[in-house]
């Protein structure tokens, strides 16, 4: 499997990276930094940090993207400290980014190699827009593209409405849900409900004492003291590694279905709201034509051993 990461490096960011560069069939080509949790460079630093640390230095290109979001003003994420890392203190890496500009190096990759390359896209979706508005034909020559982003018709992680990718930067994923790629979307409610590591998981993958399970816990450690907080007990969601782990191996995906989806990019309380259809309004409403593939729920016990195994092999 060929594969382009589009990510603001950070906490789940990374860990679905590390699971990208340590399952075997995978080739990870390329990463693309995109404007979203922390600070755009410290993304990129996390980004090089978490190659060295999978042992890849120099083997996956890194290209800096979209600082900012199309329209909106940034703001950060609250959950993985202002480093993204969880204050983790990683060695500055030996790599360098690339001096191409990650919009090019999308275009440039993708229509070299038609319906072979897959993405994941993982942070807000300023870069592949500008790509797709740049170069329309990517749409049709990416094969697959795995989103994550907005809820299933439940809470929002940033307002009741939204969820933080979708939030930051709406006009973008309106641009991306209307260009005609092939979509599938892992969504927040997706994420509470099959990303969940619970404390019995947690301590199974600490307990491995290898490197890679160390960084885990030192990246992890922010994002499981606000579920502590917000939820009374120790937890780590994984909503990026899901959406990884779903395009490595679809068949951990237990149910799916074909969607409308479109983002609300004008509301004040609805404002990067994913508005999810059913996919058959064609006939009444011509502009509302099925664009995704929803998934609805994944094996939580077969992701946790996919990771686990990344981390300790
Ligand atoms: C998304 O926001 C980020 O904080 C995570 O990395 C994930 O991509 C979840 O809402
Ligand atoms: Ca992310």
């Amino acid at each position: 499997m060929r594969l382009i990461i589009d990510t603001d490096t950070a906490g789940d960011d990374t860990f679905s990276m590390l699971l990208a560069m340590k399952t075997p069939g995978v080739t990870l080509e390329a990463v693309t930094i995109c404007n979203g949790n922390v600070d755009f460079d410290q993304q990129a630093e996390n980004a090089l940090a978490t190659i060295e640390a999978a042992g890849k230095s120099g083997e996956v290109p890194v290209y800096l993207g979209a600082r900012r979001p199309l329209l909106a003003d940034w703001e950060p994420a609250q959950m993985h400290g202002a480093d993204g890392m969880s204050g983790a203190n990683l060695p500055r890496a030996r790599q360098r980014p690339e001096e191409m500009h990650a919009v090019d190096a999308l275009i440039e990759r993708i229509m070299a190699a038609p319906g072979e390359i897959e993405m994941i896209a993982q942070a807000p979706l300023t870069n592949l827009a500008l790509a797709v508005s740049r170069e329309p034909r990517i749409a049709k020559a990416l094969k697959h593209l795995w989103i994550m982003g907005g809820t299933d018709n439940s809470v929002g992680n940033v307002t009741p409405c939204a969820e933080f990718n979708f939030y930051i930067d709406p006009e973008a994923a309106e641009i991306v849900f209307r260009a005609g790629f092939n979509i599938t979307l892992s969504t927040w409610t997706l994420t509470l409900g099959s990303s969940v590591f619970d404390a019995e998981q947690l301590a199974q993958i600490d307990g491995h004492e290898t490197p890679l399970t160390e960084f885990y816990r030192k990246v992890s450690d922010t994002p499981r003291k606000v579920a502590e907080q917000r939820y009374g007990k120790v937890i780590c969601t994984h909503p990026d590694t899901l959406t990884c782990a779903c395009a490595i191996d679809p068949s951990i995906i237990t149910a799916s279905r074909n969607a409308v989806v479109r983002i609300e990019t004008t509301g004040t309380i609805t404002r990067g709201h994913s508005a999810i259809h059913p996919a058959k309004l064609g006939s009444r409403w011509p502009e509302y034509h099925e664009n995704a593939r929803i998934i609805e729920s994944a094996d939580n016990g077969a992701f946790f051993r996919m990771l686990e195994r990344a981390l300790t092999t």
